[in-house]
């Protein structure tokens, strides 16, 4: 049994006192969530605010980028090791914002992964299509070869050391949700890729689904077999929506 998965990305967003607010409602209502496990990943200034609002809780933190490299002249960067100071247990790596905005390949992404969980930390590996992508009919090649740069430089285990988030990119943000079948399919099949790899990494392998995940349609898209959890940006920016889409987890 895969344990379900949700995650809060909140991007560039919040204030010390909006997060606070957020994480007051979210600790309020973490009790009724039966089963899933309860994920939030902040702007890495505002991590040290989390840990100490949500040490002790059952509720786990991660940062949402991290350096490929360990310390050094690296401007604006934020190490592996300074997420763990702070205790973060996930962080999100190759999200389509930074492959698309800032120019991460699937190499950088494969190299974030690898350093993240070499150093104790969980990835959220983030892979998905673009509309154009999705249209040409190559969603399966698109996700197949962000997965692989993982696999080829870390081995297919490493995988079980993380989560996948399939995020379709024009599903992102934009109120358009993948449907239920539509998600399901792609989930299948990049559990079917892995298990031509090795079938057990594959029954094991947590899969999440981002883009446009809420209150109001969660329940049917975490209903579907392959679906393990949900990557969710806006709806995870107020307590009771997220609330709602961690019980619908389980
Ligand atoms: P939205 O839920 O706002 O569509 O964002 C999804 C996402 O990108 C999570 O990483």
């Amino acid at each position: 049994m895969r344990k379900p998965i949700i995650a809060g990305n909140w991007k560039m967003n919040g204030s010390r006192s909006s997060i606070k607010e957020l994480l007051d409602g979210i600790k309020a209502g973490v009790g009724e969530v039966k089963s899933a496990e309860v994920v939030v990943c902040a702007p890495s200034i505002y991590i040290a605010d989390v840990a100490a609002q949500l040490e002790g809780t059952d509720i786990a933190w991660g940062g949402q980028n991290l350096s490929t490299e360990p310390k050094g002249a690296f401007t604006g960067e934020i190490s592996a090791d300074m997420l763990l100071d702070f205790n973060c247990k996930y962080v999100i790596v190759g999200h389509s914002e930074r492959r698309s905005l800032y120019g991460e390949t699937d190499e950088i992404v494969a190299e974030k992964f690898e350093v993240a969980r070499k150093a104790g930390l969980r990835p959220i590996l983030c892979i998905g299509e673009t509309l154009q992508e999705r249209e040409d009919g190559v969603t399966n090649d698109v996700c197949a070869r962000q997965i692989m740069a993982v696999i080829e430089r870390s081995g297919v285990q490493a995988l079980l050391d993380g989560v996948i988030a399939y995020e379709p990119v024009w599903a992102i943000g934009t109120g358009k949700t993948a449907t239920p079948e539509q998600a399901q399919e792609t989930h299948a099949a990049i559990r079917k890729l892995i298990a031509e790899k090795d079938a057990s990494v594959a029954e094991q392998v947590r899969i999440q689904y981002g883009g446009s995940m809420n209150a109001g349609n969660a329940a049917e898209l975490l209903a579907m077999e392959d679906i393990d959890g949900g990557l969710i940006g806006g709806a995870s920016l107020k307590a009771e929506d997220f609330l709602t889409i961690c019980k619908a987890a389980g």
